[in-house]
């Protein structure tokens, strides 16, 4: 049986905001090839909504990063653990990621591609967190934007999970905070 959530978006939001999201983006690169590179593998539900819904030519790839965060010291352990093979050099990169939250996972990956000199590198999420941020880094385009902090919740479904259970609910949910510490691992 499908784990249960309290809706927050349901599933005719999230497909409105998707079908404004991705002419908003295909304006930004008319007749250009785009290159998009998800984050997994919360992006993937995401991921398979949007670029059906940008007007453009792309190519998709996919990058999985761990980090091992401390969230009192405010120090992380980030790398690379699976890529597809990214032609960055000269391209139009769009990275799709799940939530922003600390930066730290995002910055890490925009230094990463940064160094591969990119002709142009955006960054689309379906859900920022501003409130959250440890390192300062904006994403271009946010799907939904929470202001205010989730407190003693927790985000899933739509390819969000907790310990990988979650992902196949077709709303973003919240469930009650896991813990104490918020659960981080492999995203
Ligand atoms: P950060 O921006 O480096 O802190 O990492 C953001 C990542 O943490 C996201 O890509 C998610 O995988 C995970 N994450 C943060 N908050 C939540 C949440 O509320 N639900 C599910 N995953 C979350
Ligand atoms: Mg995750």
């Amino acid at each position: 049986m499908k784990p249960d959530a309290h809706v927050l978006f349901s599933e005719e939001q999230i497909a409105r905001r998707i079908a404004e999201l991705g002419p908003e983006i295909g304006k930004v690169y008319p007749g250009q090839e785009l290159t998009v590179v998800g984050l997994m593998k919360g992006c993937l539900v995401f991921m398979a909504d949007l670029i059906r819904k940008i007007p453009t030519d792309l190519s998709v790839h996919l990058v999985r990063v761990t980090s091992q965060r401390e969230e009192e010291a405010g120090t992380a352990r980030t790398e690379i653990i699976y890529t597809t093979t990214v032609p960055y050099e000269n391209r139009d990169i769009l990275i799709l990621d799940d939530i922003v939250d600390t930066g730290i996972t995002l910055n890490f990956l925009l230094d990463h591609i940064r160094e591969r000199k990119p002709k142009s590198l955006r960054v689309c999420t379906l859900i920022d967190k501003p409130g959250e941020r440890k390192i300062d880094v904006h994403p271009d385009w946010a799907a939904f934007t929470l202001r205010e902090p989730l407190e003693d919740r927790f985000l899933v479904g739509y390819g969000l999970d907790y310990a990988e259970s979650y992902r196949g609910l077709p709303y973003i949910g919240t469930i009650p905070r896991p813990g104490a510490g918020r659960p981080r691992g492999v995203q």
